[in-house]
This record gives C-alpha cells, structure tokens and sequence, in this order.
C-alpha cells in the first residue's frame, strides 16, 4: 500500500478498541478499490468523547466507525442525523462533510441485511428478542421497521426493558416480559424468530439465557453474537431444526453500509466477509 499526500483517513472510535475487526475489514475494503486511504483504531476514553469529535473536524478525518461506548454521546456531538440514528440517539458511523459531521446507524439495516442475506423476511412475523442493552434497541427497531407482526422484548432486568419498550413502541406493537422460563415458554409457542441480542453465550461456561427445549421447532433463531460462531443457543436451535443465523452478517453488513456512506461506491462485501471469516474462525 502506498500513501500519499492525498490519502484519506478513516477509523474506529471505542473504548476499548483493540478488538474491533473493522481495520482489517475496511483496509482490505478500500485496498480492494484502490481507493487512496487508511484506516486506523483510536482508543479514546469516554471523558474525551467530545474533544475526539472536534479531532475529526480539526484533522480532517474523513469518517469513523463509532463503538461502545461512544454510541449515544456521539449522537449529540454531530451536526446532523440520519432518521434511524435520531430515533435511536445511537450513532455508529460518522461522515465528515466539508467539516459538518453527519451521524447514521447502520446497525439497523445491516441486521435486517444479514437476515434478508439468508432469505429470512421480518414482514408479519411474531418475533421475540432477549434483551434491551444498546445492540436489542437498534435490532428492535430494525424488526419493527421491517414490518414485523409484534414484538416481544424479555430481559432480566425488567425495568430496563420497560424503557427499550417505550421507545420501540413507538413504531409498532411491542410488549415487554421478564425474563422467567414460563413466561419464556408461553411467548415461544408464539413465535416465528428468536433474536438474541444480551452477551449470553459468549464464554463457554455461561448459564443459558433460558430452557433452550422450549424452542420450537423449525423456527428462525437469530444470535448476533459472532463469537463463538454457534453459541449454545444456536447450537440448540439447530438440533430443532432451526434456521439459525448468527452475527458475523450484521457485522459484516453495517461495515458494508458504513463504507457505501463514506466513499458513494458499492462495498466490496466478499472480500469483507472473508477478512472476517479469516480473522475470526
Ligand atoms: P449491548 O450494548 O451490547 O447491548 P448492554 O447494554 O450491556 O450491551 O446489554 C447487555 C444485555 O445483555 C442486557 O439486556 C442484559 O440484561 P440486563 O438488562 O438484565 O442486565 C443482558 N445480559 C447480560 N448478561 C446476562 C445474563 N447473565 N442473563 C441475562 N441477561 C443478561
């Protein structure tokens, strides 16, 4: 790779940083279009969120992905928002245009991506998804954006989940649930797609998030962990016969989109998806 006088810079805002894919992903990504630019990883503390915002005006930085947890200051630092980000008050990707910083979410239609990648449609199906941290509020919106019949939202802690509810409310049928195994029970006799989006099935020992013999069977079971590539509730899902999908697409796909906003090109989503697959498994 050759820089020049003209090479643009882009990257990855989060705190921590160190394990993020997406300097591989969008360094091949650019290589791959012989596009001069570098793309690089800054560790900034959340105290500091407001001067790294002003960083990427002073220095010219062209755009950033942006990740925990920067997310939602993000959001009130820029100049303008994308529809989905402003609902959201969640922003992860920054553009910088002539100075102004536009902020979008590209979680929400690369989810929906990622599903539509495996066939799967979200329009007048019953959905039920655990959790209600920061990733459930935009793959919430995602599904109900996409037309989905209902949705459930079941968390441990149910006052968390009564806010996401409100929130998503907004845009369709939302009910939310505690997380308890007969509550479980009942809502998955009807459901069509399962998503997980807490952080359960990350580590090898953690307890499952529920009694996964209650899936049903033959049903779409969604985990966006991507790491283990099958988490022991996809594993689950499969022995039922399951369509089962984990997280390496929506990962894969809000780079994609995040690239697409940046450079007004077609993102080159194979190459991408294979520094992934390299990267990861
Ligand atoms: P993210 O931004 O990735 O969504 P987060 O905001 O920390 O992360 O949210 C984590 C989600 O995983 C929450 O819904 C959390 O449930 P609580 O709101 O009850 O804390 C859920 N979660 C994490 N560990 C869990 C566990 N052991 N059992 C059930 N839910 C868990």
């Amino acid at each position: 790779m050759k820089l020049s006088g003209k090479t643009e810079v882009y990257g990855v805002i989060g705190y921590p940083v160190k394990h993020s894919l997406s300097p591989p992903m969008q360094t091949k990504a650019f290589q791959s279009l012989g596009i001069d630019a570098v793309y690089v990883p800054f560790e900034v503390k959340p105290e500091r969120i407001k001067e790294a915002a002003e960083g990427l005006r002073a220095l010219n930085i062209k755009g950033v992905n942006v990740t925990v947890p920067h997310k939602e200051k993000i959001a009130e630092l820029v100049d303008y928002l994308s529809e989905d980000a402003e609902f959201l008050g969640a922003v992860n990707v920054v553009k910088n245009v002539d100075g102004e910083l536009h902020g979008y979410n590209t979680d929400v239609d690369g989810f929906l991506q990622s599903l539509l990648d495996e066939g799967v449609e979200i329009e007048g199906k019953r959905v039920t998804m655990f959790g209600a941290g920061g990733a459930a509020r935009a793959v919430g919106y995602a599904v109900l954006k996409a037309g989905a019949k209902f949705l459930n939202i079941v968390n441990r802690n149910f006052s968390r989940g009564k806010e996401v509810g409100e929130l998503l409310g907004k845009r369709g049928n939302v009910l939310v649930f505690p997380l308890k195994d007969g509550t479980v029970s009942t809502l998955l006799k009807d459901t069509d797609i399962i998503i997980n989006t807490t952080s359960v099935g990350m580590k090898p020992d953690d307890p499952p998030l529920f009694d996964y013999s209650l899936i049903p069977e033959g049903i779409t079971v969604v985990d966006i962990i991507y790491n283990p590539p099958e988490t022991p509730l996809l594993e689950a899902a499969k022995k039922k016969g399951c369509k089962t999908i984990n997280g390496l697409g929506m990962l894969l796909w809000q780079g994609a989109f995040a690239f697409e906003i940046w450079t007004g090109r077609r993102a080159p989503v194979d190459v991408m998806r294979k520094v992934l697959e390299e990267e990861l498994y």
